[in-house]
C-alpha cells in the first residue's frame, strides 16, 4: 500500500476505501496439554451461541451465578437501545464473588496481593478473610458513611487489595461504585465525583510507585476543590492507609470530613451485613472513559447481564478454574481490572493476584520472578507492557521458572513481532495466546480466539467470542465482505448482556455515540435495526479473524489507556496565554501513541519554555501523568479550513512525518510549511507511510 495514492488518502479518503494490505501471518495452534484441561472444547459452543438461539443462549452465562429469583425474560428491546438483559431476576455481585465460594474454598486464596517493594512478603486474603474484610468494610459504609443501594461513591486508590475489597462491600450494598484509575489527577477525580453525584471518595494515603512512595491523598483536596466548583459537596472522605496506623501522606487529615478507615473499622469487627438482592437491571458501577467531547462519559453497567457475561467469558476466554493462579498486570481503575481481576476470576474463585507496582522495578526480571514465585499459570497483560517488558529485558523470562498455559493481550493492535516475542519468549510456546478486543462500554471481551477450539493468529483479535456477532460497515451502511482487504466500521449487529446500559446521566448522547450511525429505523423494537458502532477501524479476513486497525474518533490510545484530544485540548486552554490548542497522537515504540501538542498564544505574548513547561503541567494537574505530551509546539497559527475549523490530520501528519495531503483547501495553506520547519527542520524529510489509525486521525474535520 506505500504508493502515493495511499498516503495522500490522509486527505479525503474514509476508512471504507483504504486497501489494507499485510502479510497474512502463519497460524498456531493450542498444545495437546492445554486442550485436554481446558473448560471449553467442545465446538458444539458455536451451534449453541449461534443466531437462532439469540439470546437465550445466554442463559448459559447466566446460569454460572447463583440468583435469590431467577428472571423471568432473558432479553427486553421494549426500549431500543436501552436493552433489558434477565429481566425480573434478583442477584447480588459480591454474594457471587465471595460468599457462594466459602462453602468449597473458603481456606482457597482469593487475592494474592504483591506490594512493590521486594522485600515485602506477598499477602494471601483466603475467601473467608476476603468475606469477613468485605462485610465489615461494607457495615461501616452504611453504618458510618450512611451509603444505601443505588448511592454512588467515587474510588480513587490504588492496585492494592483494600481496592476490591471496598468494591465488593459497595457492591454487598448495592451502592454504585465510580473507580477513578489511581494514576489520574485529583482534579480528574473531582470532575467524575461530580459528574456521578457521589458525596463520598475512598482513598488510601499513598502508595509506592518506582520504588518511591506517592503521597496520594494529596490528590483528595484537589478532588473536593474540583467537584465543590461543579456544585457536588464531598461530605466525607475514608482514607485506607498503605501501613495501618501509619499515615504516609503530607497532606493533613480534615477534621470532621477525613476519618483513618483503620481507626474505625474496629467498630465494625466480627459485624456481618446480608448482601442487598439486587434487580438484575440495577447498575453495578460506573467505569468514566474518554470520547468525542472534552467530557468523560460515565459508562453505567448493570448487576446481572454484566456478571453474567464477564463470568462466561471468564470461564471460556480466559480458562479460569478455581485451581489457577490468575494474573491479570492492568490496573483496577480500567475496565480490565474489574471485569478480569475483580469480577469474573472472584465468580469463579479463582486466585487472583494484585501487584502494586511497575512491571520493570527494581528490575525487568520482577515480573517473571512474581510470576515463578506465586506459579502463576495464566498470564493477562497489554502489548504496551509486553513491548516494555521485551525492550528491557528480552532475555530475562527463560532464567525463570514459571510455566504459563494461557496469555491474554488486551488494549490495543498487537504487532505480530512483538506477538511472536509473547508466545516465544514469555510463554515458551508452551502458553495459548487469545488477542482480546473490546472497550469500557461492552463489559467484557466482543472478538477473540476461543482458546482449545481456535488457532491463534499474530495481530488479530479472532472471531467474534461466542453470542457477539460482528460486522464491518462502509461509512453508507454497506457491509464490507471478508477478505476484501478493505478496511471499515466494526460494529456489533446484536445486543449481549455486557453491554453498558447508557452514559450516566445522559441517555441522547448514549443513543448518538453508539448506535445513530447504523441505525436502520429508529423506531424498531427488533435489535437487528440496531448495530452498536464501535468507533473502532477493523478487517475481516476471509478465515473470520477481525484485525483491529485503532480508534476512528477523536481518542488517543496511550499505553491502551484512552485519552480524549478534546480533554487534553481544554487542560490546555486554561493556561490563560493559550488561544488555540490541538492534540494530535504520535507513533511511540512502547507505548503505541502519545499525545503531542501544538498551541497558537494570545496576541501579545511571545512563546517561552515556561509557558511550555506550564502547559505540561497543567496537562498533569487536571487529566494525570499519562497525558503527558511528548512535546508542545508552540506555533504562530493553526492550519485551519475556510470556516475556521483547526485541522488535526495536517498536525498529525507533520508529527508523525507522513504525507500532509492536500492543502490547497486550506485558509491559510503556507502555515504548513512554516509549522514542518518549526517541528521537522529546514531540510524538507522524507514522508513514510503511516499506521490505519493516522491516516483516519481527523478526517472528520
Ligand atoms: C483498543 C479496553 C486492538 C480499541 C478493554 C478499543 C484494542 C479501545 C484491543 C478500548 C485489541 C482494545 N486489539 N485494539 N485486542 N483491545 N483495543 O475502553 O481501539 O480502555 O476501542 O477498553 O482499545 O479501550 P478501553
Amino acid at each position: 500500500m506505500a504508493d502515493s495514492k495511499t498516503t495522500t488518502a490522509v486527505a479525503d479518503t474514509n476508512e471504507s476505501q483504504i486497501a489494507v494490505h499485510w502479510k497474512e501471518e502463519a497460524t498456531y495452534k493450542p498444545s495437546a496439554k492445554f486442550v485436554a484441561q481446558a473448560n471449553l472444547t467442545d465446538p458444539s459452543v458455536n451451534e449453541r451461541f449461534a443466531e437462532k438461539n439469540f439470546p437465550q443462549c445466554f442463559e448459559e452465562y447466566a446460569d454460572m451465578l447463583t440468583w435469590y429469583k431467577r428472571w423471568d425474560k432473558v432479553l427486553d428491546t421494549n426500549d431500543p437501545p436501552f436493552w433489558k438483559w434477565f429481566v425480573g431476576g434478583k442477584i447480588n455481585a459480591s454474594y457471587n464473588c465471595v460468599d457462594r465460594n466459602l462453602e468449597k474454598y473458603k481456606n482457597k486464596a482469593a487475592l494474592i496481593c504483591v506490594g512493590e517493594p521486594e522485600d515485602e512478603d506477598p499477602v494471601t486474603i483466603t475467601y473467608q478473610e476476603l468475606y469477613v474484610r468485605v462485610n465489615e468494610f461494607a457495615a461501616l459504609l452504611r453504618d458510618f458513611a450512611g451509603l444505601k443501594a443505588g448511592d454512588r461513591v467515587t474510588i480513587h486508590m490504588p492496585m492494592v487489595a483494600e481496592l476490591p475489597i471496598t468494591m465488593l462491600a459497595c457492591a454487598r450494598l448495592g451502592v454504585i461504585h465510580s473507580v477513578v484509575f489511581g494514576g489520574f489527577s485529583g482534579e480528574a477525580c473531582g470532575l467524575r465525583a461530580a459528574d456521578s453525584g457521589s458525596n463520598v471518595l475512598i482513598y488510601m494515603d499513598g502508595y509506592y510507585r518506582s520504588g518511591k512512595m506517592i503521597d496520594h491523598k494529596a490528590a483528595a483536596e484537589l478532588a473536593v476543590a474540583a467537584s465543590e466548583k461543579e456544585g457536588q459537596t464531598i461530605d466525607k472522605i475514608l482514607v485506607w492507609r498503605r501501613h495501618p496506623g501509619k499515615y504516609c501522606s503530607a497532606t493533613p487529615m480534615v477534621k470532621g470530613r477525613d476519618f483513618f478507615v483503620d481507626e474505625i473499622l474496629g467498630n465494625y469487627r466480627g459485624k456481618r451485613v446480608d448482601p442487598v438482592p439486587m434487580d438484575a437491571e440495577a447498575p453495578l458501577f460506573l467505569m468514566y472513559t474518554s470520547g468525542t467531547t472534552g467530557k468523560p462519559k460515565g459508562c453505567q453497567h448493570r448487576t446481572g447481564g454484566y456478571l453474567a457475561y464477564v463470568t462466561g467469558t471468564s470461564k471460556y476466554i480466559q480458562d479460569i478454574h478455581p485451581t489457577d493462579v490468575y494474573w491479570c498486570m492492568a490496573d483496577i481503575g480500567w475496565i480490565t481490572g474489574h471485569s478480569y481481576i475483580v469480577y469474573g476470576p472472584l465468580a469463579l474463585a479463582a486466585t487472583s493476584v494484585i501487584y502494586e507496582g511497575v512491571p520493570t522495578y527494581p528490575d525487568a526480571g520482577r515480573v517473571w520472578r512474581i510470576a515463578e514465585r506465586l506459579d502463576v499459570n495464566i498470564f493477562h497483560t497489554s502489548p504496551t507492557a509486553i513491548r516494555m517488558l521485551r525492550k528491557a529485558g528480552p532475555e530475562e523470562p527463560k532464567k525463570y521458572h514459571y510455566h504459563f498455559k494461557h496469555m491474554t493481550t488486551v488494549g490495543e493492535p498487537i504487532e505480530p513481532a512483538v506477538w511472536q516475542w509473547y508466545y516465544h519468549e514469555v510463554g515458551k510456546g508452551e502458553a495459548v495466546i487469545v488477542d482480546t478486543w473490546w472497550q469500557t462500554e461492552n463489559g467484557g471481551f466482543l472478538c477473540s480466539t476461543k482458546p482449545a477450539i481456535d488457532q491463534m493468529k499474530p495481530g488479530s483479535a479472532g472471531p467474534g467470542v461466542p453470542g457477539i456477532y460482528p460486522v464491518i460497515y462502509d461509512e453508507e451502511g454497506k457491509e464490507v465482505p471478508a477478505g476484501s482487504g478493505r478496511a471499515g466500521n466494526i460494529c456489533i449487529r446484536n445486543p449481549w448482556p455486557g453491554i453498558f446500559q447508557t452514559i450516566w446521566g445522559d441517555r441522547e448522547r448514549f443513543v448518538r455515540q453508539y448506535y445513530s450511525k447504523y441505525t436502520k429505523n429508529k423506531q424498531s423494537k427488533d435489535w437487528r435495526d440496531w448495530p452498536y458502532f464501535a468507533a473502532d477501524g477493523a478487517v475481516l479476513a476471509k478465515d473470520g479473524y477481525f484485525r483491529i486497525l485503532g480508534r476512528v474518533d477523536d481518542v488517543i490510545n496511550v499505553a491502551g489507556h484512552r485519552l480524549g484530544t478534546k480533554e487534553l485540548e481544554s487542560a490546555c486552554l486554561t493556561v490563560a496565554e493559550v488561544a488555540e490548542a490541538a492534540v494530535v497522537p504520535v507513533v511511540d515504540e512502547v507505548k503505541g501513541r502519545v499525545p503531542e501538542i501544538y498551541i497558537a498564544l494570545k496576541p501579545g505574548y511571545a512563546p517561552t519554555k515556561e509557558i511550555t513547561d506550564r502547559v505540561i503541567a497543567t496537562i498533569e494537574t487536571m487529566i494525570g501523568k499519562i497525558a503527558r505530551p511528548r512535546q508542545v509546539h508552540i506555533v504562530p497559527d493553526m492550519p485551519k479550513t475556510r470556516s475556521g475549523k483547526i485541522m488535526r490530520r495536517v498536525l498529525a501528519a507533520i508529527s508523525n512525518t507522513l504525507d500532509t495531503g492536500d492543502i490547497t483547501t486550506l485558509a491559510n495553506p503556507d502555515i504548513v510549511e512554516q509549522i514542518r520547519q518549526h517541528v521537522q527542520g529546514k531540510e524538507k524529510v522524507a514522508v513514510k507511510e503511516g499506521p490505519e489509525d493516522l491516516k483516519q486521525f481527523g478526517k472528520e474535520e
